[in-house]
């Protein structure tokens, strides 16, 4: 495992989203939705940076292919959700990859009637993006790599790791969780 964002550098980073949030959203109604489960550390360093009023929120959102649904069909629970209608919505991701969860979840939340919809994300992983969608805030771009720490897992462990590293290959052993055909490719 190689540390590839310090402690200090993560809060630096944390720190700069926050404040470039607090800029953009100055006087607006604020909705902030973190993407369940990775973005949890995340999500609570940066709210509590944010010197200003907040709804609070999360959404799971899952990747299945399955008999029931369609190849890479974005199942998206949103039973802790605040009301969104007269709120700007900003979504909180712990990483882009592909960029299909976070076009997916936006997609679906639209419906709910925000004022605007905008994402944050605290990685965004290089040559990898098949979505056309952007994040607003990136807050660090990595390379190519699995990573895991504050908040991002590997078959369950290592959120609670205060940095964030990447596992080398030997240290991958060959998951269905991380194959992109997997039957079930959890966005958590
Ligand atoms: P997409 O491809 O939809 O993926 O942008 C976003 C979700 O995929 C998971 N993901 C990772 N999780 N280390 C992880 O622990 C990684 O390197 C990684 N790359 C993608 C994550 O759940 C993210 O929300």
């Amino acid at each position: 495992m190689k540390t590839l964002l310090t402690q200090h550098q993560l809060d630096e980073g944390v720190s700069r989203l926050a404040s470039e949030i607090s800029h953009y959203y100055r006087g607006q109604p604020l909705a902030i939705v973190g993407v369940l489960t990775g973005s949890i550390v995340f999500l609570a360093d940066l709210i509590r940076r944010l010197n200003r009023s907040l709804r609070l929120g999360l959404v799971q959102a899952s990747s299945y292919r399955g008999a029931a649904t369609s190849p890479g069909e974005l199942v998206i629970h949103t039973g802790l959700l605040p009301e969104l209608k007269g709120q700007h919505l900003l979504l909180v991701d712990d990483i882009y990859d592909t960029g299909l969860t976070l076009d997916g979840v936006i997609r679906q939340l639209i419906p709910h009637g925000p004022l605007s919809v905008r994402s944050v994300v605290l990685l965004r992983k290089h040559g990898r993006k098949i979505a056309a969608i952007e994040p607003d805030h990136v807050g660090f771009e990595i390379p190519n790599e699995f990573v895991v720490g504050y908040g991002l897992d590997y078959r369950g462990a290592y959120r609670n790791l205060p940095y964030v590293a990447s596992l080398e290959a030997a240290e991958l052993s060959d998951t269905p969780e991380l194959m992109p055909d997997s039957s079930l490719r959890g966005s958590t």
